[in-house]
């Protein structure tokens, strides 16, 4: 069993965001800051492994088994809430062994380590992929992908909450739009369902239009039963998932030195920088108040070169 509930539920603080380029577009931005909720479990992937870590709990297991990248944002927040709250954890790596920051954190959390190669880990989305690891650990549950799956949306519902309950300490009585970054559109599901249309969204697109973000969201909504949708998906991937380019990275090195917020090249710097781009052409009216969500993920930086 899970030594611990799953009930810590960190406040992530809510903080006036001033750049010159939104003074000068009279866009008032706030940003949510969910790299700040932990040093090692942070970011959205807390609030996506909540449900999870319930379910798991529920079905008496005695950790968890996932599956991720070597640099997996995912499996080091899981590894290091393993370490924390005493549960097992076994983590499923794509491709072959690496010794990535992340996969030594990973090892020193105590998460047991097994790579799949590339065409092994191609395979997690057929039918009897799990069987093998269900039979290898019947103790543990098994969370997909990134968390992602309704139970991973539904964690998400708590980051709307969370800002609504920060507004007053800006001033504010409302926004009008929030904005994030889509990996899977896990989270942005999870807040559509909390908001069920109250203010739009807008999802900036790591990766690029084929990855199946739009079905993936549609899907988490139509098992929740709702079909509001009130959600808009922008490309910000620049040519590819984890693609970076000179642009993208001055942009985040000024951004960083003008705000004091650090930000990564793969998610919060590719959202911000489409939210830059959306707002220069006049996608925002003036007096326009919006949400900026960092989701974290500073931890996989390290293992990424910092050139295009
Ligand atoms: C730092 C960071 N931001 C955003 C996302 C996107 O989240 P989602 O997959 O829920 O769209 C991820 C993971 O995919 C991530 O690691």
């Amino acid at each position: 069993m899970l030594s611990r509930p799953p009930d810590w539920l960190p406040l992530a603080p809510l903080e006036p965001l001033h750049l010159d380029w939104l003074t000068t577009a009279g866009v008032e931005v706030a940003i949510l800051r969910l790299d700040q909720i932990d040093p090692l479990i942070s970011g959205n992937k807390w609030f996506k492994l909540v449900e999870h870590l319930k379910a798991a709990e529920r079905a008496g297991a005695e950790g968890i088994i996932s599956l991720g990248g070597a640099h997996s944002n995912h499996l080091h927040a899981l590894a290091a809430a393993g370490k924390r709250l005493g549960f097992k954890t076994v983590g499923l790596l794509r491709g072959h062994p690496q010794d990535t920051p992340t996969v030594q954190d990973l090892r020193a959390f105590g998460m047991q380590l097994h790579w799949l190669g590339y065409a092994g880990y191609r395979a997690r989305h057929e039918t009897g992929f799990w069987t093998p690891w269900q039979a290898q650990y019947p103790t543990l549950h098994a969370v997909p992908e990134g968390g992602g799956g309704l139970a991973g949306a539904l964690g998400c519902a708590a980051i709307s909450k969370q800002v609504d309950e920060q507004l007053a300490k800006l001033g504010w009585d409302d926004f009008d739009t929030w904005w994030l970054a889509c990996g899977t559109g896990t989270t942005l599901a999870g807040l559509a369902l909390a908001e069920k249309g109250r203010r739009s969204l807008y999802g900036a697109l790591a990766v690029p239009d084929d990855h199946g973000v739009a079905p993936n969201i549609e899907s988490i909504l139509a098992q929740a039963g709702d079909t509001a949708s009130g959600y808009q998906l922008i490309d910000a991937s620049r040519g590819g998932f984890a693609k970076v380019d000179e642009a993208l990275l001055t942009f985040i090195e000024q951004t960083e030195q003008a705000s004091g917020i650090p930000l990564e090249p793969l998610y919060t710097g590719k959202a911000l920088l489409a939210l830059r781009q959306r707002i220069e052409s006049g996608g925002f009216a003036a007096g326009t108040r919006l949400i900026f969500i960092h989701t974290g993920g500073l931890q996989g930086r390290r293992g990424f070169a910092a050139t295009p």
